[in-house]
């Protein structure tokens, strides 16, 4: 059987720091660039009819990076939520963000909300954000929220299920990612999505982020619609 768009994309936008340092460019250069290549692909994920799209832009990990890079990533991070909220909006896309905001800067926080609040009845395309994520992290929060509920008396501990766990993801309204792109040729999922992507095609690519096109973004749904997936059911017999 043929399968159509994928009505999930999640991307692990890997390698602006490698692309910089292939030119000799510092690696602010190379978020500049991966930040363009996004705004592009966004573009093209409309055009191809891509209902939902998650993109990892900071995670947990990346916390640990020197202060000036956490600066220029913050920094393109505030430009960039300033400068497409308008575009986001008028091309009906709705933006949600995933992760810890608690580590954000207050000013960065409350334009998330804005864009939140604002975009909130779009309904063309959903792209979510995952800034200060990590999905351990993310799975941690649940069983808390979980366990809350136990001790509340709201919840019995034998009625926790697949999906009342998932509905305390960051995720919940969200379908779970039918593929997982991953750039600049690493072959790991990095504390990404580890709930949502137990049952996602992967495709990676060998480019950095800051030169992938709507033409690999193409491949990777050819290479995706190729595929089969059986959800660890038996292959069907011809
Ligand atoms: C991975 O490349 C990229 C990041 C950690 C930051 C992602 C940020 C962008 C793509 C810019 C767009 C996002 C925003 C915030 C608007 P890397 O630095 O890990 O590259 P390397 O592995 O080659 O060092």
């Amino acid at each position: 059987m043929t399968k159509g768009i994928p009505k999930h994309i999640a991307v692990i936008m890997d390698g602006n720091g490698r692309w910089a340092n292939a030119r000799h460019l510092p690696r602010a250069f190379g978020h500049r660039k991966g930040a363009e290549a996004l705004r592009e692909l966004l573009k093209s994920a409309i055009k191809i009819g891509i209902p939902y799209m998650t993109f990892y832009s900071f995670s947990s990990e990346n916390w640990n990076r020197s202060e000036s890079e956490i600066n220029d990533i913050m920094g393109l991070l505030r430009r960039y939520l300033q400068s497409e909220l308008a575009t986001f909006h008028k091309a009906g896309i709705r933006l949600k963000v995933i992760g810890d905001r608690s580590r954000l800067a207050a000013d960065i926080v409350r334009l998330i909300e804005d864009a939140e609040v604002q975009t909130c009845d779009n309904t063309k395309m959903t792209v979510v954000m995952a800034l200060s994520y990590g999905g351990r992290q993310e799975i941690v929060e649940a069983a808390k929220a979980i366990a809350r509920k136990v001790e509340n008396g709201d919840l019995n501990s034998d009625e926790i299920t697949e999906t009342c766990f998932g509905q305390e993801l960051y995720t919940s309204e969200i379908p779970d990612p039918d593929l997982l792109i991953r750039t600049s040729g690493e072959m790991r999922i990095s504390n990404f999505l580890l709930w949502q992507l137990a049952y996602s095609e992967m495709v990676f690519v060998e480019k950095y982020w800051p030169d992938f096109s709507e033409k690999d973004l193409i491949q990777a749904i050819e290479e995706y619609q190729k595929r089969e997936r059986r959800y660890g059911s038996a292959a069907e017999t011809a």
